[in-house]
C-alpha cells in the first residue's frame, strides 16, 4: 500500500531561548540551529522511517534542496517534489527551557501549489492508497476532493489550526488527528478532553478520530470504541514534531494491521522518543527502535 504525504517542508530556525519572547521585549537565544522539518515532511520521515513505502509531494526553492535530500535519505520518494526559484517555507521556533515550543511560519513555496500540479501527483495513485495532509500548504479541500474521487483514504492534521479549517470538506476525511487546540476549535468547545473528542465524533460520525495532548496522553474514538494512552515517558529535549512522529507511526501501525490500541501504544512510543533528541524529521526514532515488543 502506497502512502502519499501531501505537506509542507521546512527549513527550521530553532533558537534555544529562556522564555517565549513577549510584547516589547528583545531577548537573546543562547543557540541557533538549522534543521530540516515541516509538518508534511515530518510526517513523510516517520512514515517512512517506521516501514510505509512513503511518497511527498510538495514545493521548495533551491535552498529548500537539502529537505529533499534528507528525505530521499529516509527512503521517501520525493519525485513529486517541485524545486522552483522562489524561497523555500520557513519556520522560526523558539525552543524554552521548559521545553515547550512556539512557532512562526513563512509558507514560501508551500502555499503557490498549483491545481494541475494536483492533478498531475494524483493521477499516480490510486483507490485504496493513503494520502496524508496537514494545514501548511495551499488547495487542500481541492485535494481532499480529488483524492476522494479517485477512492484514496485521507489522514488529515489541521495543524495549524484557523479559520480556513471550518470551510474544508471535512466529512471525506477517514482518519483526524488533532491536539487539544485544534480539537477544541473543530468541536467549537472548551471542556475535558473526553467532552471534546465526543464532540468530534458527533460532528465527523463514522471517522477514526484522535486527539493527542502532549504530556496528558492520546484520545481515541471510533470504530474500536473509546481508548486512552497515556504518554511512555522520555527525557525532554525537543518537543518538535512530536505529533507529526505520533501520526506517522499511528498510521503506518495501523497499515501493519495492528489494533488501534496498539497503533496507540507505538506512536506514543515514537513520540516519546522524538522529544529525547533535538530537531524534528532528524529526531523521529526508526521502525527497530519502536515495534521490539508486544503490547
Ligand atoms: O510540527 C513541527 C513542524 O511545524 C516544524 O518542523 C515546523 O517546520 C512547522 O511546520
Amino acid at each position: 500500500m502506497r502512502i502519499l504525504c501531501y505537506g509542507s517542508l521546512n527549513i527550521d530556525m530553532v533558537f534555544k531561548v529562556p522564555h517565549f519572547v513577549e510584547a516589547g521585549e528583545t531577548l537573546s537565544s543562547s543557540s541557533m540551529t538549522r534543521s530540516a522539518g515541516g509538518k508534511g515532511a515530518n510526517q513523510a520521515a516517520a512514515l517512512a522511517k517506521a516501514g510505509c513505502e512513503t511518497y511527498m509531494a510538495g514545493k521548495v526553492g533551491r535552498d529548500g534542496r537539502f529537505l529533499v535530500d534528507i528525505l530521499e535519505g529516509f527512503s521517501v520518494d520525493c519525485a513529486n517534489v517541485l524545486v522552483t526559484d522562489n524561497p523555500s517555507g520557513q519556520a522560526i521556533i523558539q525552543l524554552s527551557d521548559s521545553n515547550q515550543n512556539a512557532i512562526i511560519l513563512l509558507p514560501g513555496e508551500n502555499r503557490n501549489i498549483a491545481r494541475e500540479e494536483i492533478d498531475s501527483v494524483l493521477a499516480k495513485f490510486s483507490a485504496g492508497d493513503w494520502i496524508v495532509l496537514q494545514n501548511e500548504i495551499n488547495l487542500i479541500g481541492y485535494i481532499m476532493e480529488k483524492a476522494a474521487e479517485k477512492g484514496m483514504r485521507i489522514c488529515f492534521n489541521p495543524a495549524p489550526f484557523d479559520d480556513t479549517i471550518s470551510s474544508l470538506p471535512l466529512s471525506l476525511v477517514d482518519l483526524l488527528i488533532v491536539n487539544e487546540i485544534e480539537g477544541a476549535g473543530l468541536a467549537g468547545c472548551k471542556g475535558s478532553y473526553e467532552e471534546i473528542i465526543g464532540k468530534l465524533s458527533e460532528l465527523y460520525p463514522g471517522q477514526e478520530i484522535i486527539m493527542t495532548a502532549g504530556s496528558k496522553g492520546a484520545y481515541y474514538r471510533g470504530r474500536e470504541g473509546f481508548i486512552y494512552q497515556p504518554i511512555i515517558d522520555y527525557p525532554v529535549v525537543d518537543t518538535t514534531a512530536a505529533g507529526d512522529t505520533f501520526i506517522g507511526y499511528y498510521l503506518a501501525s495501523c497499515i501493519r494491521g495492528l489494533s488501534v490500541k496498539e497503533s496507540l501504544y507505538y506512536a506514543s512510543k515514537a513520540s516519546g522518543i522524538a522529544v529525547s533528541r533535538p530537531g524534528a524529521m532528524q529526531s523521529v526514532p526508526v521502525k527497530d527502535e519502536i515495534f521490539t515488543e508486544e503490547v
